[in-house]
Order: structure tokens, then C-alpha cells, then sequence
């Protein structure tokens, strides 16, 4: 009789998971490599009274990789329904560097002992104007078998405003998942009855954050420091969930 109960109870309640005002507490982790800095700024904001300044600076002489990220983890596993959400304001001056990628947010999970220990999935990222993400299918090893599926928005970040990301997805490596990005709330991503994550089903975590994930390869344009800032993070079981504003 007490199942009967409680499993209405169960389907029809959402389940914010993770919430984060904008604030350097409340992370599983927070990860910056060389010149990087997190701070918890409280100007600008989207609401609230803080929010996340992430930079990074480039420096000739290193040759590792740029993250400034914060980490919750738990952030999927296979068969798991949820939507994420956050804000991001690039500075006015931002340059749109031809050529040039940053990442803003990732989903990523460890791997130990495999041929690719940390192997990211979808990713969030601006190439020069435009918000670019992608599906990562396929087994995990050999590396080469796995398949990448970049996905462009068609939708152009601007500078010195607030901009809102909003991802719903269905986990699976078979085609019976999907992945739905908002822009600003309007419907840019569409993937339906696609697989949507690897075939080794690991606990991925949820990053945002700055990640000059280009630096490495071949720095371009005028502009060695970049930040960005971040606010009203959030993922649950419902698209609801994805939104604190
Ligand atoms: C970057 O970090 C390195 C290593 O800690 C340090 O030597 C260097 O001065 C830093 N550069 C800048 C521009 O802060």
C-alpha cells in the first residue's frame, strides 16, 4: 500500500539538485590552472548580491591548459533526466578572436585506468562570436572511437550583457536520448531520439567557468586576459529546476 502512495508522489515532483547564487562556496570542487583566479565579485550580478568572476591570462611560456572552473558533481549518469542552467556576461571589451574558442561550461567524467582518463561530453563554448555545443557518443576507448558531434546554435554571444544557457538532456548512449539547449530562452538546440554520452557510464560532473581551451593550441588576437562572470547556477530532474530568476 505505501508504494502505491508514494510513487505518484515520486513521478510528478521536480528535484532541484544543485543551486549556486553566484557565490565561491557550495562547489564539490573548484579547479585553476598558472595565472587563472575565482573570485566572488558583487558587481555586476545578475540578481542577488554576488556573483563569479573566472580569468584566465596567457603566458607564452607555459604550455598546460587554461581552466578556471567550479565543479558539482553528480552532475549525470546514464539514464538520468535533468536540465541545467546558468548565466554569463562576457566584458564589454571582450575581443571575438577569429579562430579562437572558450569554453563556459562542460560535463566531464573520470575515467581512472582508461585510455582517456578525463573525458569531457557535451561542452558549451563561444568560437569567435558564436555558442557552439556538442554531443560526444561512441565507446571511450580506443580514443578514436569515440564520435564527436559539434552542434552550432547559430546564435551570436554579445558583450557586456547577461546571457542565459539552459540544457535539458537524456543520458544515454543509445538513440533514445536527447539534448535541448535554451539561448536567452529561445529553443536553439533540438537533438531528438539521438544517443548523448559514452558507453562506459561514469558520474559526470557539471562545470562552468572559463576554459581558454585554445590557448594551448596556438594563442590568437589582442587579448592575453580574459574574464568572464557567472551567476544563478542550478540543475534538477525538471527544465523547471534549471532556473533560479
Ligand atoms: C603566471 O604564473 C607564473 C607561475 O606561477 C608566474 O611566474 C608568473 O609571474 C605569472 N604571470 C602573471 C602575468 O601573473
Amino acid at each position: 500500500m505505501r508504494i502505491l502512495y508514494l510513487l505518484p508522489l515520486a513521478v510528478a515532483s521536480a528535484t532541484q539538485l544543485f543551486t549556486n547564487h553566484g557565490t565561491t562556496s557550495g562547489w564539490s570542487k573548484s579547479h585553476i590552472e598558472h595565472n587563472g583566479t575565482i573570485s566572488q565579485v558583487t558587481k555586476p550580478v545578475k540578481s542577488g548580491r554576488t556573483a563569479l568572476k573566472m580569468t584566465q591570462t596567457y603566458d607564452p611560456s607555459y604550455t598546460g591548459l587554461y581552466h578556471a572552473e567550479v565543479h558539482a558533481y553528480n552532475g549525470y549518469s546514464h539514464g538520468d533526466e535533468r536540465a541545467y542552467g546558468f548565466w554569463f556576461r562576457l566584458p564589454k571589451d571582450w575581443e571575438f578572436t577569429p579562430g579562437q574558442t572558450f569554453n563556459i561550461a562542460q560535463f566531464i567524467a573520470n575515467f581512472p585506468g582508461m585510455c582517456d582518463e578525463w573525458m569531457p561530453s557535451t561542452m558549451i563554448w563561444i568560437s569567435e562570436r558564436t555558442l557552439w555545443t556538442r554531443r560526444k557518443t561512441g565507446a571511450l576507448c580506443p580514443s578514436t572511437a569515440q564520435k564527436t558531434t559539434n552542434i552550432n546554435t547559430q546564435r551570436n554571444v554579445t558583450a557586456g550583457v547577461w546571457h542565459q544557457v539552459v540544457v535539458q538532456a537524456r543520458w544515454t548512449p543509445d538513440d533514445s536520448g536527447f539534448l535541448r539547449v535554451w539561448y536567452d530562452g529561445e529553443r536553439v538546440v533540438n537533438e531528438e531520439g539521438v544517443p548523448t554520452t559514452v558507453a562506459e557510464d561514469r558520474p559526470f560532473q557539471f562545470r562552468v567557468g572559463l576554459y581558454a581551451n585554445s590557448w594551448n593550441k596556438g594563442y590568437k588576437g589582442n587579448q592575453p586576459f580574459r574574464q568572464v562572470w557567472f551567476d544563478e547556477i542550478a540543475f534538477g530532474t525538471e527544465l523547471e529546476d534549471a532556473h533560479l530568476d
